[in-house]
């Protein structure tokens, strides 16, 4: 813990792996505006993550899990009002107002920075800042980027140590003029001289995460959770890189990416993006069905995917991250046992509940709750209390390295080749099982009108449908509509452009049910996917696009899934897609000038073949 009153450190004292003097000055600058108590350059050793989550412990941040049954793994309890990512604090503050789009929030640059320079003037007073130079990406690969985060919170250094290559050997690469994207982090809550800290310091009246896209800057401010705090992920990864990629001609998105070998030894690459919380980790880990005796699904990323036209027309895929940050409660050895596998030790848990055995629960981490536990609030918990245990949001921060299912080529740093892109939501109707796009412009058409129902993973109401485009509404650091456009002219960029499908794994009946068993099953549609990308699958043409037949898809295993689910898991209901072509006008119609004639004529289009 910070120790008040202690004798500030020289501030310019930086080691001597860092050589960059625009590094050194930034952070002095930073340093001077927001007046820590010292400044820690991060090394990223194993001895350093060691010792700052022993700090963390001591300082109640941190609860330590039992060493026999999770080794090496502690337990962070969040305030209850910084639980998750925060939409309507988020801010693109591009040079121009129409420049971040409809679907953004903006605020002008000059008003921000003026705002800014009032948060952090002495915001990290008491408190250490910790500087971490990072990867995004394998180090020295020409689709990586780097970035340096400041911050004054440890539960960010050691979660930062985990999702990025972060420390001396990035401080390195970057040598002594290379490029980085400045992050700076403050939780926002200043110690006096003597003050107490508390467990997990936030500001609880204001919180902004804002984006400066031209000068590719990051500020954030009052929160310590996830995306709000660890700025290589969402804020770079996605804002600020989709940024870089539209100006250089990548594509960076909100995609996991999958290996599938079939039985002959044909390897695929697939990446599919799906809105936050809909299953992108289990898809990502998915083990096949016992029928698939021979297919083997292998993990590259599960959140976040680079993605650059390689010299042989394909586009090359990198996961830019090193470990996954995902949502807890639903992961269980039958949803997904690779997951649970890669949680059993040097796992950081946000928001889970406790035992009394000090090992972590979660809502459906066994089919049968345990008869006492601690709740993510630190409350006394049964399973009669009515309460949850765990925060829906609750997460884990884990190594991807410990994950069995990682594909041998998963820190290739020329990336992989792509056959498919998938779209996935999370849609109780109207969206069947799967359908492909018939040219690369209805697929951009198909993933622009992405609609999901609104899930836990940000605040807000839960369960209402919202259109993301590809998955990056609260990701795209600039107007959508010039995305779009982006998109179309990326399928001209490769000479051999993935083929596109949309799925929906989470179709309901009647009663509420949902039709599709998912998970492990989910491989008879990659299946289907793959084989399409190699001419090796067939299916029929439908108003929205082609679609597998029953007898298309292959059932070994699986003969409880009868016909008749599946005519009802595919049934295109025509009023139901009236609406939907309705929602699609809606946000297509936010576009004005910016939206991409070829997708102003697809919609034209579905309007028609619905009309007939
Ligand atoms: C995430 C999200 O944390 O999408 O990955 O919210
Ligand atoms: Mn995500």
């Amino acid at each position: 813990m910070n120790a008040p009153g202690a004798a500030r450190k020289d501030l310019s004292q930086a080691p001597d792996w860092v050589r960059h003097a625009g590094l050194r000055q930034w952070v002095s600058e930073v340093a001077r505006l927001a007046k820590p108590e010292r400044i820690e350059w991060c090394d990223g050793s194993q001895a350093e993550y060691d010792r700052l989550c022993g700090e963390l412990v001591a300082g109640g941040t941190f609860i330590k899990l039992d060493q026999a049954r999770r080794p090496n793994s502690f337990l962070a309890r969040s305030h209850p009002s910084d639980v998750a990512r925060m939409e309507d604090r988020t801010f693109i503050c591009s040079q121009k107002k129409e420049l971040a789009g409809p679907t953004n929030n903006w605020i002008d640059p000059g008003e921000m920075r003026a705002t800014l320079q009032r948060l952090f003037d002495g915001c990290m007073r008491g408190r250490t800042m910790y500087v971490m130079p990072f990867s995004m990406g394998p180090i020295g690969s020409h689709i990586a980027q780097i970035g340096v985060e400041i911050s004054d919170s440890a539960y960010v250094a050691v979660n930062m140590r985990i999702m990025t290559r972060m420390g001396r050997a990035v401080g390195d690469w970057l040598g002594e003029d290379g490029d980085f994207v400045p992050c700076v982090h403050s939780v926002g809550a200043p110690l006096a001289a003597g003050q107490q800290d508390v467990p997990w310091p936030s500001n609880e009246k204001e919180k902004w995460i804002v984006h400066f896209p031209e000068t590719r800057e990051i500020w954030s401010y009052g929160s310590g959770y996830g995306g709000n705090a660890l700025l290589g992920k969402k804020c770079l990864a996605l804002r600020i890189a989709s940024v870089m990629a539209r100006d250089a001609g990548w594509l960076a998105e909100h995609m996991l990416i999958l290996g599938v070998e079939s039985p002959a030894g044909q390897k695929s690459y697939v990446a599919a993006a799906f809105p936050s919380a809909c299953g992108k980790t289990n898809f990502a880990m998915l083990i096949p069905p016992a029928a698939y005796q021979g297919w083997k699904v292998t993990t590259i990323g599960e959140d976040i995917a680079w993605i650059k036209p390689g010299q042989d027309g394909r586009f090359y895929a990198i996961n830019p991250e090193a470990g996954f940050f995902g949502v807890a409660p639903g992961t269980s050895q039958a949803t997904n046992p690779n997951a649970m596998k890669t949680l059993a030790s040097n796992v950081i848990f946000t928001n889970v509940a406790l035992t009394p055995e000090s090992d972590v629960w979660w809502e459906g981490m066994t089919e049968t709750a345990p008869a006492r536990l601690t709740d993510w609030q630190g409350r006394h918990w049964t399973p009669a209390c009515g309460r949850l245990a765990a925060h829906p949001n609750a997460r884990f921060t884990v190594a991807a390295s410990q994950c069995p299912s990682m594909d041998v080529k998963w820190e290739d740093s020329g990336g992989v080749p792509i056959s498919a892109f998938v779209f996935g939501g999370r849609r109780s109707n109207t969206v069947p099982l799967v359908v492909e796009a018939p040219t690369w412009e209805d697929g951009v058409y198909m993933a622009a009108t992405l609609g999901s129902e609104t899930t836990a993973a940000i605040t807000g109401k839960v369960g209402v449908v919202r259109r993301d485009p590809m998955a990056m509404l609260a990701f795209c650091g600039y107007h959508i509509g010039d995305y779009f456009a982006h998109w179309l002219k990326m399928g001209a960029a490769v000479k051999h452009a993935p083929r596109v499908f949309r799925v929906n794994w989470f179709r309901k009946d009647a009663q509420g049910r949902f039709i599709w068993p998912g998970f492990g099953e989910n491989m008879r549609i990659l299946e289907w996917i793959v084989n399409r990308c190699h001419g090796l699958a067939q299916g029929v043409q439908t108003q929205i696009g082609l679609m597998p037949r029953y007898e298309d898809l292959n059932w070994r295993g699986l003969e409880r899934f009868t016909r008749e689910q599946f005519q009802e898991i595919v049934q295109m209901d025509n009023a139901a897609w009236k609406d939907e072509v309705a929602a699609h006008d809606k946000l297509l119609g936010k576009l004005g000038a910016r939206l991409p004639a070829e997708l102003e004529q697809r919609r034209a289009q579905l309007h028609q073949r619905l009309a007939a």
